[in-house]
């Protein structure tokens, strides 16, 4: 659609997909998302960093043709996720002499997915270097900023950073750098709730890697690029740290009203011990919210009727996103209803295998919630609020 130099040389040459409004057939994206490319322009050799989604080529080969770039010598692939890749086999059809750029498990990943060919590839070492002429590429492998393939590239002289998939955000807008560091944070943090957190402990390391490098720009691949790196930074080191808040996240559904009387006494009950509670009716919740929410709270309580003879289905498959999520939540529990029994609390336990989570003693009742079963949620109250105080964080 259009081409900008973020630096003299540098070009961002990808593609906005506004329209877009899901990812993975999971995720939603209430602003849309960009699949950025950037192309650099050394003494002696062109580069372009990254390709698009394949439902966008078009416009990739579009902003190079404006650009009138008759050769490119080296396309570096950063991660070999289809938004990124996919547009590899056009751009290697319209520019013969290229050769791909990327370590050895993207090469292997790229081969699978996009069948290259094994003789069009560089294959390169953590640390390596990869002269322009007048400019410098360094490449860091950096193993789960997504994918176990992925890579970091950096331009040297310019001080760019181009970490692909990490540090980025899904939104399709117009401006070529962040002007709004408020919406930038907000978009940054569902986006690392809902692709990152899964690997919160290596993308701790990288951050303080990627600090020592004192980048001027990182130019993600993603929505815009940030002129203020250590804004980013300083909010993944804070997302990624062991520090949880003092919130409860309350992911419930409730069929008969019995669930939603529980959720809304002990809405009640937290907020009188001075807790920041966030229910979240799964049966309208945007999954993004919910993985923004879990990004620091202290405890999840998860709140469900019983289907047959467990937990309610929506309340099963966000179970199931939360612990793949892996969230740095310390406590846990489940209230709710039943009818004639059933194993909602052990199935919903069982699947929390992948937090480390002390798990509270349950409150589930019989049928309608009576005088007893509200002062048993006033005691998981009091429960939280021990935990919470245990842990410095009240
Ligand atoms: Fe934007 Fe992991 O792809």
């Amino acid at each position: 659609m259009v081409s900008r130099e973020l630096a003299s040389g540098v070009s961002s040459v990808g593609a906005f997909d506004f329209d877009r409004r899901i990812f993975d057939e999971l995720i939603p994206l209430p602003e849309g998302t960009s699949y950025n490319a950037y192309l650099i322009r050394g003494s002696e050799k062109t580069v372009l960093i990254d390709t698009v989604d394949p439902s966008k080529e078009y416009e990739l080969i579009s902003n190079l043709v404006k650009l009138c770039i008759e050769r490119i010598d080296y396309i570096v692939i950063n991660h070999a996720e289809q938004d990124h890749s996919g547009s590899l086999p056009m751009i290697l059809e319209f520019y013969p002499d290229a050769q791909v750029v990327t370590n050895a498990k993207c090469r292997d990943l790229l081969v699978a997915l996009l069948h290259i060919p094994q003789e069009r590839f560089k294959v390169i070492a953590d640390g390596e270097t990869l002269s322009l002429g007048d400019r410098t590429l360094q490449f860091f492998i950096t193993p789960w900023t997504h994918w176990p393939e992925t890579q970091i590239t950096y331009l040297v002289e310019d001080k760019i950073l181009f970490p692909c998939d990490l540090f980025g955000f899904h939104a399709a807008t117009s401006e070529l750098f962040i002007t709004d560091e408020a919406w930038a944070y907000r978009s940054a943090k569902r986006y690392y709730a809902e692709i990152m957190m899964p690997f919160r402990g290596s993308i701790k390391g990288y951050v303080e890697k990627i600090r020592a490098l004192s980048p001027a720009m990182i130019a993600p691949s993603h929505g815009p690029v940030n002129k203020n790196p250590q804004f980013i930074l300083d909010a993944y080191a804070d997302w990624t740290s062991d520090a949880v808040r003092n919130e409860v996240i309350i992911p419930y559904v409730s069929m008969h009203g019995s669930t939603a009387k529980m959720v809304d006494h002990l809405t009640g009950a937290l907020i009188a011990r001075g807790i920041v509670v966030k229910p979240f009716n799964l049966t309208h919740t945007d999954v993004g919210e919910l993985a923004f929410a879990l990004v620091d709270a202290a405890t999840v309580v998860i709140a469900t009727p019983t289907v047959l003879f467990g937990p309610h289905p929506s309340v099963v498959s966000a179970t199931y996103l939360a612990n793949a999520l892996r969230p740095k939540t310390r406590f846990a529990s489940v209230i709710g209803s039943y009818g004639w029994g059933g194993k909602s609390v052990e199935t919903i336990t069982k699947m929390l295998d992948h937090v480390k989570v002390e798990l509270i003693p349950p409150v589930m009742v019989l049928g309608e919630p009576d005088e007893a079963t509200m002062q048993a949620l006033d005691r998981l109250a009091d429960e939280i609020l021990k935990k919470h105080k245990a842990i410095n964080i009240v």
